[in-house]
């Protein structure tokens, strides 16, 4: 008796307070290209005159003024890979940091000058608003943001890892102990799966409420083959971005290596990218990146390969949302184009499948295999027409993970 009533009197003070509480704090973890990047320069090189070569800190990823003069933030940001250490470093006179870890700033947005162009420079900043609109989440209390050098896998990512599972239990405790819940889009679920892989049942039982994971490419995804061999011109038109003025970029950042397709969702025979003198599958990387003349990309998918392509379960609840519907690069055709230059400096026919549109649908729904391996819920929800990127602005995305939230 005595019992119920403080339970009742506890229910009556209590309750009506925490109500107006988020339950749940949130982590938000972006993909590749999905942070804020800033650079400080102290040059003696720069490839052309008018590329800075000294600088105070300045926004380098993502700046419209950047991709003016892409040669200069390609030079700026391009990774240099030692071959026998197998690190990567950046351009000598080049220092990059990642601001406002912790804070959701830099993962909202990605130009911080950003009302210029409104929606299109956008990141998580729909979902957060939607989230302090509907739920009361606080910006920097109860929802924060883990930016990190996106152009590296998580093999050299280490103090970032151990910096994110600081960042939880930190969140954790900023808010009375709850679990936290993480969100993370595209690369960013594949880093959360290897946090998590590297983390304690105990642990994970105490931190984290579930995983939510937006488009993850779980097993790989054919695009970056492109990236590699002829550049990507990232949705831009070929006009202003050039795909091999952003090759050089593209194929020096880990992170290429580590998303291109996996043996374990694609199978031996099946051709990925033809080209006039041979066609190349998921078994033939080597000869691809020997063909291309790069053959240090290779090596960067030797180091990359096998950190997460087990998918060893999470073992948190998993809420894998997706996009469907969306024609996506299932293989990519340089046959028919003139020979005046190699293959591979040419842009390709390009044979689509389905996906979101920049993960074929095979690898968006690989986290399916968990239902199988761990104990705990993996829910699966696809959203037609829901484009990777533009996936973040969906209000019924953003819905379901309120659901989520509201458990
Ligand atoms: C948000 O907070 C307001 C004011 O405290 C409260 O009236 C409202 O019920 C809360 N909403 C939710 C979803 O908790
Ligand atoms: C810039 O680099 C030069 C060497 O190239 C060095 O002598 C100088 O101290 C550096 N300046 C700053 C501000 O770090
Ligand atoms: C490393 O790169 C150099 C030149 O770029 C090349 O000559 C050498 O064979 C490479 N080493 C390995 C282990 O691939
Ligand atoms: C988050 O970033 C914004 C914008 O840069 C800044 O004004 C704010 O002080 C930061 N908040 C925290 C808690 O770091
Ligand atoms: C590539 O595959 C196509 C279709 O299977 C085949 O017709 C062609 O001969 C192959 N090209 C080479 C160089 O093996
Ligand atoms: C999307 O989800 C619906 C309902 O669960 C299912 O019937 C359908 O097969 C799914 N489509 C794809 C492409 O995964």
């Amino acid at each position: 008796m005595i019992g119920s009533t403080l339970l009742i009197l506890v229910f009556v003070f209590v309750g009506p307070a925490l109500a107006d509480q988020p339950k749940y704090p949130v982590i938000l973890v972006p993909g590749d290209g999905g942070c804020q990047f800033e650079a400080r320069l102290n040059k003696t090189d720069s490839p052309h005159w008018y590329c800075s070569k000294q600088s105070d800190w300045f926004t380098l990823w993502l700046s419209t003024l950047e991709l003016e003069v892409v040669d200069c933030l390609v030079d700026n940001m391009k990774l240099l890979y030692n071959n026998v250490s197998r690190v990567t470093f950046n351009t000598p006179g080049v220092e990059i940091r990642q601001p406002g870890f912790g804070n959701t700033s830099t993962v909202e947005w990605l130009d911080p000058v950003h009302p210029v162009f409104a929606g299109k420079l956008s990141y998580f900043y729909y979902l957060v608003e939607f989230l302090e609109k509907h739920l009361n989440y606080t910006r920097n209390v109860n929802i924060r943001g883990a930016p990190y050098d996106f152009r590296k896998a998580p093999n050299e990512m280490h103090a970032y890892i151990d910096q994110l599972v600081a960042l939880i239990e930190e969140t954790s405790s900023m808010n009375g102990g709850q679990k936290v819940v993480l969100v993370g889009h595209s690369m960013g679920c594949l880093y959360m799966l290897y946090m998590l892989n590297g983390q304690s049942q105990a642990w994970k039982d105490k931190f984290i409420r579930a995983m939510v994971t937006l488009g993850g490419p779980w097993g790989g995804s054919v695009k970056p083959l492109r990236l590699m061999a002829s550049g990507d011109s990232l949705g831009q038109s070929t006009h202003i971005i050039k795909p091999l003025e952003v090759r050089p970029l593209q194929r020096s950042i880990p992170s290429t290596a580590f998303l291109m397709p996996y043996d374990t969702f694609w199978a031996d025979d099946e051709i990925l990218v033809y080209a006039p003198s041979a066609n190349y599958t998921v078994k033939k990387y080597k000869e691809f990146f020997h063909d291309i003349e790069f053959p240090d990309g290779f090596l960067m998918r030797q180091d990359t390969e096998n950190l997460v392509k087990r998918l060893d379960p999470p073992a948190v609840e998993v809420h894998c949302l997706y996009g469907v519907n969306v024609k996506t690069p299932g293989a990519f055709s340089y046959l028919d184009l003139p020979a005046s230059c190699p293959w591979y400096d040419y842009q390709p026919h390009v044979i689509y499948e389905d996906g979101d549109g920049t993960v074929n649908l095979r690898s968006l729904v690989g986290c399916e295999r968990w239902a199988k391996t761990q104990k705990q819920g993996v829910f699966m929800k696809n959203f037609t027409g829901a484009e990777h990127l533009e996936m973040l602005q969906r209000v019924d995305i953003q819905q379901y993970i309120k659901d989520v939230l509201s458990k």
